[in-house]
């Protein structure tokens, strides 16, 4: 039986993990340890079953005895013992949702609906350090894969409208604060409706514009507004995020030698938990759109195509109808004006689940097979 230690599962992501882990049986027929930074010797989670009491996240020689580690604790603890463990003489199998070890040459990204030929090489070959990818570009590779598998894209850009929870729970809960802040400022006067909307629309901005708006962790308004930047600048002038849309893109796809080029822009909006996006993709050739429908409805379990009307796409194809689900809807499809090869797109998917908890989920299950 594999001996599988999980790290961070009591975090967002971890937590997500778990539920989805719990929901498919995944802890029958593995021996699981959980570890904590901070509870070593407290009870484990419940999961129907015994399971030692909760060991030390950064205890080498514990961590050692395991066949498999997840982690789901983020870069930091990845940065603070992987090294170790490896030049220590680890060999064990590394599952991680940061973002850390992802373009590490020794490193799989994982989204096995999407690159389960590319899983399947380089376990064959010996990788045992598998990463799941940024959130976007797994949620974006989910609907679009059926394009990508028939090689019909020359070039695309991806504009994306992300929710709070990519930045973490804190995040949540700071967007909620800030939307009930921005009610609040004006709850007299909306109980009125005669009231003149620009004067509640004035005293709105002057609320989200003040001192006292909860903006620690963003930064900067987002409920009433949006933040067009996220992550890190680059030196290309692209925030880290896009960057990953190319980089971690043909990376799970194997292309990294003759890449698709892949750029946008990343925009952080008021969803909660399901990132939505917009893509204009350069067609290498004129497909009808009945074909494309088709290879893009085909490609996996999970994608549907939701027809390109008002109803069908207000309906189907927002955070609020996906969220909580494995769906990932792709609608908004036509040719744009500039001609037969371009084409227009737009999904929506679970930030947590494809986007984060899921394919590391699933690596696990293959390890077992
Ligand atoms: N970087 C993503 C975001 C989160 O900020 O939305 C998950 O990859």
């Amino acid at each position: 039986m594999l001996k599988v230690g999980f790290v961070g599962w009591r975090g967002m992501v971890g937590s997500v993990l778990m539920q989805r882990m719990l929901e498919d049986g995944d802890f029958n027929g593995i021996e699981p340890t959980f570890f904590t930074t901070s509870q070593v010797g407290q009870p484990g989670p419940d999961i129907g079953a015994e399971v030692p009491a909760l060991k030390d996240a950064f205890d080498l020689s514990e961590l050692k005895a395991l066949d498999v580690i997840v982690t789901t604790q983020g870069g930091d603890y990845t940065k603070a013992v992987y090294a170790d463990l490896r030049s220590g003489g680890w060999n064990g199998y590394w599952l991680d949702a940061a973002s850390t070890l992802r373009m590490a040459d020794d490193a799989t990204v994982v989204l096995d609906p999407v690159n389960r030929a590319v899983i399947d090489a380089n376990l064959a070959r010996g990788t045992k350090t598998f990463v799941g990818g940024n959130c976007t570009v797994s949620l974006m590779l989910m609907g679009l894969g059926g394009l990508f598998e028939a090689d019909m894209i020359e070039w695309m850009t991806s504009m994306t409208y992300q929710a709070a929870s990519g930045s973490g729970a804190k995040h949540m809960r700071e967007l909620l604060n800030q939307m009930g802040g921005l009610r609040d400022s004006v709850g007299e006067e909306l109980k009125d409706t005669s009231n003149a909307i620009l004067d509640i629309d004035r005293k709105v901005t002057a609320a989200m514009r003040s001192g006292d708006f909860p903006t620690d962790n963003f930064g900067a308004p987002l409920a009433g507004s949006l933040l067009p930047w996220i992550d890190s600048k680059m030196d290309s002038g692209q925030s880290r995020e896009e960057w990953k849309g190319g980089a971690e893109t043909n990376k799970i796809l194997g292309l990294e030698d003759n890449p698709v080029p892949i750029d946008g822009l990343c925009v952080r909006v008021g969803a909660m938990r399901s990132h939505s996006q917009a893509f204009t993709i350069k067609l290498k050739q004129d497909v009808p759109l009945d074909e494309i429908e088709d290879r893009l409805a085909k490609h996996n379990d999970w994608v549907s195509v939701v027809p390109n009307d008002k109803d069908a796409t207000i309906e189907r194809l927002t955070p609020s109808a996906v969220t909580g689900t494995l769906n990932v809807p792709v609608g908004r499809l036509r040719k744009l004006a500039m001609g037969g090869e371009y084409l227009s797109a737009f999904s929506a998917g679970d930030q947590l689940l494809w986007g984060a908890a899921e394919p590391i989920k699933r690596m696990l299950t293959i390890l077992r097979e």
